[in-house]
């Protein structure tokens, strides 16, 4: 699909449909009010019959016989009191998928007045948005029935200041590939998404992003001591892959943000194999890698002035006959024995790997993100991701860039309670503290594992996929965490500017 901007006045463009926001109160204004007018108050009518409330992401589609626009599209934000830029990736993604659906290839999507003085925020939004709600599930389908027939979008700029709706709209591309691009590795069904395939994609990433990479091989992995990650992958035939790409904005700078994403492309649970029902869902369990290799694209292509390196453990979790045993105990590169209790609780065991590596690399910051604990979802639901960190400015920061971004992570505390959870009578650590917050006691164990290295564990359990459909999104992976990972970022790139999406700090690469 193709966004692009153009400076057509809304009533005047030449278009398969063109796009209008309305909001839940107040009156028609800017392009709803050109269209509306143009359409002899058709719009409003809508609204006076009850047709559409102004809600957001519901929409009433009306025909436009005879305006060079032929069909317009009025799509509801909500309360203007309660709007936010992030609302115009639903704004936008809704239009894709009702017009989409439609079978229209062409389309313009104005911008609310609101968004004057924050152009390029908001233009990036749209293109975001767009691009996210053109993704549809039908890889593995012969005949899709829900395709999506978008193929080009128009972000109207007139009378807004088209050099930054311009910016924004090359950075919400970039955006909206790479949630779309991690949405694509987590749906695709383990048999084809190796550990092998990860790592092949996360070249081809690295190519295009003008990244540097390395995938540690089994053997790499063993020299460099990582017992606990290939203490996982022994029950599989497949051979793990330890990814690691390489961005260096800054090459001036000793500092470097590692961001860690959890790589299991199945979770059968192992030998504490998994009960079935629901268990295809565990191909989703290397929802943060791909989160990280994506974000890790984003970058590469939007350049802010940073050090990243993205690292991504991957392996199956499976009860072959070499399988690790409840009760085995394991080292990790750091020295760290672990008594394993539940091979199910394998995330942890591949990502303390992970951010020794990290440290190893000199990481001066580092963030971990993982589909890691059911208790995350009893916790919060889907509707947000818990944060636990060791350091409350890392935290805060991580939080900060996030909150614009429309993805939720909720802080959750940690105790020395729940390190004292994670002690073994035989080995330094144990895999498993038992039920009681099981969220937080794996992030305890985590912690273990980057000492005063400031840290935040994301777990996404809950909202890397979605069984529902919405307006905006289709059902199965959202994409979180990359946009949460490329705000922050954006953020350490470039402290001065409060909201890091569509910041002068990234320039895309062309
Ligand atoms: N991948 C799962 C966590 C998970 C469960 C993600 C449901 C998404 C939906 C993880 O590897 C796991 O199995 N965790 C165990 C840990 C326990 C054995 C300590 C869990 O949460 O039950
Ligand atoms: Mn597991
Ligand atoms: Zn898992």
């Amino acid at each position: 699909m193709q966004v692009r901007i153009a400076v057509d006045a809304p009533a005047s463009v030449q278009t398969g449909a063109l796009v209008v926001p309305i909001f839940s109160d107040g009156e028609l204004a800017g392009a709803a009010a050109e269209a509306d007018a143009a359409l002899g108050g058709a719009i409003a009518d809508a609204l006076a019959a009850g047709e559409i409330k102004g809600k957001l992401a519901e929409s009433v589609f009306l025909h436009a016989k005879d305006r060079p626009f032929k069909r317009v599209l009025a799509v509801g934000l909500g309360e203007s009191a309660k709007f936010e830029p992030y609302l115009l990736a639903r704004y936008a993604g809704a239009a894709v998928r009702a017009l989409g659906r439609r079978n229209i290839a062409e389309i313009a999507i104005a911008l609310p007045a609101a968004a004057k003085g924050s152009e390029a925020l908001c233009a990036a939004f749209v293109a975001e948005g767009a691009i996210a709600g053109s993704f549809e599930t039908t890889a593995y389908q012969e005949k899709p029935e829900k395709k999506n027939a978008v193929e080009s979008v128009e972000v109207l700029g007139a009378g807004f200041d088209a050099r930054e709706v311009e910016r924004g709209v090359a950075r919400g591309v970039v955006l909206g590939e790479a949630v779309n691009f991690a949405r694509r590795l987590a749906l695709t069904p383990a048999n084809d998404m190796t550990p092998t395939h990860l790592a092949d994609e996360a070249t081809t990433a690295a190519r295009e992003a003008g990244l540097e990479i390395e995938v540690l091989d089994e053997e790499r992995a063993r020299k460099e001591g990582m017992g606990s990650y290939l203490s996982v992958a022994r029950g599989s035939a497949q051979p793990p892959k330890f990814i690691v790409m390489t961005y260096k904005g800054d090459p001036s700078s000793k500092e470097l943000l590692a961001l860690v994403g959890k790589g299991i492309t199945f979770d059968t649970g192992g030998i504490s194999l998994k009960p079935p029902e629901r268990m295809e869902e565990m191909k989703y369990d290397m929802s943060g890698g791909a989160g990280v290799i994506a974000a890790m694209r984003a970058i590469g292509k939007l350049r802010p002035k940073i050090n990243v390196v993205g690292i991504v453990p991957a392996t199956e979790n499976m009860p072959g006959s070499q399988a690790t045993k409840p009760g085995d105990v394991v080292r990790a590169m750091n020295g760290k024995t672990i008594e394993i209790i539940n091979t199910d609780a394998e995330g942890r065991l591949i990502l303390c790997d992970g951010l020794c590596y990290a440290k190893k690399l000199g990481a001066t910051k580092i963030l971990d993100t993982a589909t890691l604990t059911g208790a995350c979802v009893v916790a919060l639901g889907h509707a947000a991701s818990a944060a636990v960190g060791n350091d409350e400015t890392f935290t805060a920061q991580f939080l900060a860039a996030a909150k614009p971004t429309g993805e939720r992570y909720w802080q959750m505390p940690y105790y020395d309670d729940y390190t004292t959870a994670m002690k073994s009578d035989i080995a330094d650590l144990k895999n498993s503290g038992g039920r009681a917050a099981g969220t937080l006691t794996a992030a305890a164990f985590l912690r273990a594992f980057v000492d005063e290295t400031p840290w935040v564990h994301l777990d996404i359990a809950g909202t890397a996929y979605l069984d529902n459909e919405s307006a905006w999104q289709a059902k199965g992976p959202t994409g979180t965490p990359v946009r949460a990972l490329v705000a922050l970022v954006d953020a350490l790139a470039s402290p001065q500017a409060a909201h890091a999406n569509g910041s002068a700090a990234s320039k895309v690469k062309t």
